[in-house]
């Protein structure tokens, strides 16, 4: 029943967004009605357009994280478009302009470049367009100009730290040569993009933090990118051999191709090797429950979502962000063969 109701309204919302062209967010903003979200109970518009742009479809991360999105926004009656950037800034541009020129009411925006942050600010700011910006974080104070705009995302610093972590964990805390140091390969996400940057810096961080010794022999950027993953293990192990005691994922796609290359290799994750990653996608869920991943760290694609529509929800019913309230966060989880049931599906 509850569902018939809601295929009713949200095809009464569909009409009346037609009726007056889908591009007037005070119109959308007259038939209110309330929505709840974490708890939080705000006066939202009924339905409305919205463009999400994501940097690039060919991305597993950002796959969940989109497919989420859209079934958010459309069960809440909105009327959805989301553009693939191809990885190519000049083409998300040009679609973030399309998107502005339709009329859209809200935009939420994956940038492809970090450095684009303050183009894509401008734009939306001059159009007046309500605007959530998600997973690649603008330089501090970007945002400033605008107080309908704000990030969705998480603590890019966190995730690294708990990569650490989890090495620290291990019986031998990452020296299974016991010479006295740990030694580690580093596999870069697209270095443009802080989360590689911060993930790189503070997962050997919490190793240095913890007094143990580092010695990096190798870093590559993989860009995010299962095959590269591969690839650069593949080389530094035939490279170092059982020097390398670590390998550190930026993310868990690379991590998968990383893994790849260990067992072709001859090597034992967990025995004579440690690997780690970031985003806690199925695959890597399953490798870690089999032993065969020392651990990831859920980058929660489900929560983001959520809260990206929450505020977009939020900016839709008027609510303005000052500079100090513009980042908002979402936890990471760390992810250990202990609790990595709670995070697979069924
Ligand atoms: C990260 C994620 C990566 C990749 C990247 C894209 O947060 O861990 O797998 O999706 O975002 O910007």
């Amino acid at each position: 029943m509850k569902k018939v109701l809601a295929l009713v309204m949200a095809a009464m919302m569909a009409l009346s967004l037609v009726a007056c062209g889908g591009s007037d967010s005070s119109a959308a903003g007259d038939s209110a009605v309330n929505s709840v979200v974490d708890g939080v109970s705000s006066a939202v518009p009924a339905g409305g357009t919205v463009g999400i742009c994501i940097y690039k479809f060919d991305d597993n991360f950002m796959t969940t994280y989109r497919n989420k999105l859209e079934e958010i926004l459309t069960g809440k009656g909105y009327e959805v478009s989301i553009v693939d950037g191809n990885n190519d800034q000049a083409k998300q541009t040009e679609q973030i302009q399309t998107f502005i020129t339709q009329g859209v009411d809200a935009l939420i925006i994956n940038p492809v470049m970090t450095s684009a942050a303050e183009q894509i600010v401008t734009m939306v700011k001059d159009a007046g367009v309500p605007t959530v910006l998600i997973n690649r974080e603008p330089t501090e104070g970007e945002m400033a100009v605008y107080d309908k705009i704000a990030y969705v995302g998480c603590d890019a610093a966190q995730s690294g730290t708990y990569q650490g972590e989890l090495i620290l964990e291990t019986e031998n805390k990452g020296d299974i040569n016991g010479d006295g140091k740990v030694s580690y390969i580093m596999i870069q996400g697209d270095p443009e993009n802080v989360d590689a940057k911060l993930r790189t810096e503070y997962s050997v961080k919490a190793l240095e933090d913890a007094g143990v010794e580092v010695e990096e022999l190798d870093m590559q950027r993989g860009d995010w990118d299962q095959e590269k993953g591969q690839t650069i293990t593949a080389n530094a192990l035939a490279q170092f051999g059982d020097q390398v005691e670590v390998v550190f994922c930026n993310n868990d796609a690379m991590a998968m191709g990383a893994l790849e290359a260990i067992k072709a290799a001859g090597r034992t994750v967990n025995e004579d090797i440690y690997l780690v990653g970031v985003d806690a996608l199925d695959a890597a869920l399953d490798a870690v429950a089999a032993g065969e991943m020392t651990g990831t760290v859920l980058n929660d694609a489900d929560a983001q979502a959520q809260k990206a529509v929450e505020v977009m929800e939020a900016l839709l019913s008027g609510t303005t962000y000052t500079a100090e309230e513009q980042q908002i966060y979402v936890n990471y989880v760390k992810v250990t063969p202990d609790n990595v049931s709670e995070f697979m599906a069924g």
